[in-house]
């Protein structure tokens, strides 16, 4: 287990009544599925970052012990999935907190994508995220799962239409496989 490549998916929409939580554990799933990988899924729902140079919202978990379980959690990572909505063409807000938060724990490290959104499939919030991690010395990798209409995969009770991401399933397994190729070789060359 300790020498396996340590990926984790960040999910980044926190918003009241997401969708995108079904999708992150899609693709975290599908890592799993593989079995070579250490696979954790971070919900930046369970990482309330205070915004960048603010004191946190509660006494009880001072911004630093925060940023120090963040941190902590990026640092022991051999590559990411950033898994996120379009908001206005753009990404959400947690998210660039997320990424603004800490820096060096990002170095030299692949980051893949998986948007989701309406027409674009979250592509455009995408685009913005590859020249992000370029400044964060990251290498994100061109494989990506871009998945529109997002709202047409759910039952009506919210849970993902069984199927529904079939025609999802090939490009996310290349994605896969590229982001472990880099995530090898990355690894050995920051030893
Ligand atoms: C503030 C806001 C802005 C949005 N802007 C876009 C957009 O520019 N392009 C798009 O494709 N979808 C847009 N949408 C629709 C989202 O893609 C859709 O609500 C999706 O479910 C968001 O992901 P989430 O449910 O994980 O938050 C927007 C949604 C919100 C809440």
């Amino acid at each position: 287990m300790g020498d396996r490549i340590k990926l984790r998916v960040i999910l980044g929409s926190t918003r009241q009544g997401r969708l995108g939580d079904k999708l992150a554990k899609w693709i975290h799933d599908l890592a799993k599925e593989r079995g070579d990988l250490d696979v954790e899924l971070l919900d930046l729902r369970d990482y309330p970052l205070p915004f960048l140079g603010e004191e946190a919202r509660s006494a009880s978990e001072p911004a630093d012990k925060l940023i120090a379980a963040w941190a902590t959690k990026v640092s022991e990572a051999d590559g990411f999935i950033i898994a996120t909505a379009e908001y206005n063409h753009g990404y959400p807000a947690v998210l660039k907190n997320a990424l603004d938060s800490i820096k060096n724990e990002w170095s030299n490290k692949p980051v893949a994508f998986v948007s989701w959104g309406g027409v674009s499939g979250g592509a455009r919030a995408v685009e913005q995220l590859r020249q992000v991690v370029v400044e964060l010395q990251m290498v994100p990798i061109r494989n990506a799962v871009h998945i529109p209409f997002v709202w047409n995969l759910m039952d009506d009770d919210g849970s993902l239409k069984p199927e529904a991401l079939n025609v999802h399933q090939e490009g996310a397994k290349n994605l896969l496989d590229q982001l472990v190729w880099w995530a090898k070789i990355l690894k050995t060359a920051r030893v």
